[in-house]
């Protein structure tokens, strides 16, 4: 039994506040009854302003891989092709996903240290004149990289190349941390979890619908059925599901929302975006090198951190959780070992980001990393200089 509490620095599930605890500590109630309505109604007319789109907003209960499969199934019809960008482990796990479901998935190679390449994707596009591409399936934050991919340039060059393709874009670790500008990028169908960025524990999803998708939808006639829109759009409509939905997290949800109306979801940007640069800042000075080759793509939910010689991750994760008692994000698929993740999205604040940043110094300290002292000072620094108002 260890004292004090855990820190749970993984980029999600993310750190879960106390009132979304209390919130979710209730009996549940009839979904089928009229408080229940009150509830569902409110949630999926408010949670349009967390994805910054007037487009429906569907809920399930279900993981974020859940709503990786809705957007497609839904969209798709099998050997339809689409373009996907290998950004990290999440843009090839969704290939993947693809590949089993039947669809023709084109994978775009990256080195996993870079966003998607909208100029690549748009002459890639640009080639097919027969319009085989039935969309296009970007990952706005690989949370396995900590690289972001600018949305707004993949449509220009979607748009440039007078492509009718869809947009698909995962924001599973990206919602509600990082901006994120549904309507004004063009996307079609945005795909998002709660653990991250919505604080809440896992266990929702989320796909938000353009109407242009939603006609995709209405014209697929595949088979498909617990993740079919067009099942939800009744139920819906007075504040039901067509299913059981997760109660309880749903009073979570409420009550998450409620929390980043009340900090003003740009200011819930700026506080990640400091937090991030900080966590930066500790990095440079620690003499260790950023995963994410390009300063613009950096993300600000999360940071990857190439060890000295790219070996010997999984060992200092395991100094610092037995004797810190602190959880960091390992390195996945191609940078297993290679890299550690340090998590700095959702309920968080300074003295959270200096606990986890001089837990990693004093990590890399003891497993005898070679690092240069003061990048939890060289964050301090940064984080006085550069107060909120
Ligand atoms: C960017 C991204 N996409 C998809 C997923 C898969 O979501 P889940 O593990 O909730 O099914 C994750 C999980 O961390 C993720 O970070």
């Amino acid at each position: 039994m260890k004292s004090g509490r855990h820190f749970l620095q993984i980029p999600g599930p993310t750190n879960t506040p106390e009132r979304v605890h209390r919130a979710m500590h209730r009996s549940v109630i009839d979904h089928r009854g009229p408080d229940f309505a009150t509830l569902g109604a409110g949630l999926l007319e408010d949670l349009k302003a967390v994805f910054k789109t007037e487009s429906r907003v569907v809920i399930y209960p279900a993981s974020g891989t859940g709503a990786w499969e809705a957007a497609l199934v839904n969209t798709l019809a099998p050997g339809d092709r689409v373009l996907m960008y290998e950004t990290g482990q999440f843009a090839t796990l969704w290939k993947n996903m693809a590949a089993k479901l039947g669809f023709d998935p084109v994978f775009m190679q990256g080195d996993w240290r870079s966003g998607a390449n909208a100029e690549a994707i748009g002459a890639q596009l640009r080639e097919d004149k027969a319009h085989a591409v039935k969309a296009v399936c970007v990952v706005h934050n690989d949370t396995a990289t900590g690289v972001t991919s600018d949305i707004a340039a993949v449509r220009r060059a979607m748009d440039e190349a007078g492509h009718p393709a869809l947009l698909i874009v995962d924001t599973i670790s990206s919602l509600g941390s990082i901006d994120f500008r549904m309507d004004e990028w063009g996307v079609d169908v945005t795909v998002a979890g709660s653990q991250k960025g919505l604080m809440l524990p896992p266990g929702l999803s989320f796909n938000a619908i353009s109407d242009k998708a939603m006609a995709a939808a209405e014209a697929n006639g595949t088979r498909r059925s617990y993740w079919d829109w067009r099942d939800m759009v009744g139920p819906n409509a007075s504040g039901f599901f067509p299913y059981t939905p997760a109660t309880t997290l749903l009073y979570g949800l409420r009550e998450a929302l409620d929390m980043l109306a009340e900090e003003g979801l740009e200011n819930v940007f700026a506080r990640h975006a400091r937090h991030a640069e900080a966590t930066r800042r500790a990095v440079a000075a620690w003499g260790l090198e950023i995963l994410c080759r390009n300063p613009a793509e950096y993300s600000n939910a999360l940071t990857a951190v190439l060890m000295p010689d790219e070996k010997g991750a999984d060992a200092l994760r395991k100094t610092i959780l037995d004797g810190f008692d602190m959880s960091l994000g390992t390195g996945l698929n191609k940078v297993a070992d290679k890299v550690f993740r340090i998590g700095h999205l959702g309920d968080f604040n300074d003295l959270m980001l200096m606990g986890t940043l001089c837990g990693v110094e004093m990590g890399l300290n003891r497993a005898g990393v070679a690092y240069q002292p003061g990048g939890a000072q060289a964050a301090m620094d940064y984080l006085a200089a550069n107060d909120l108002p």
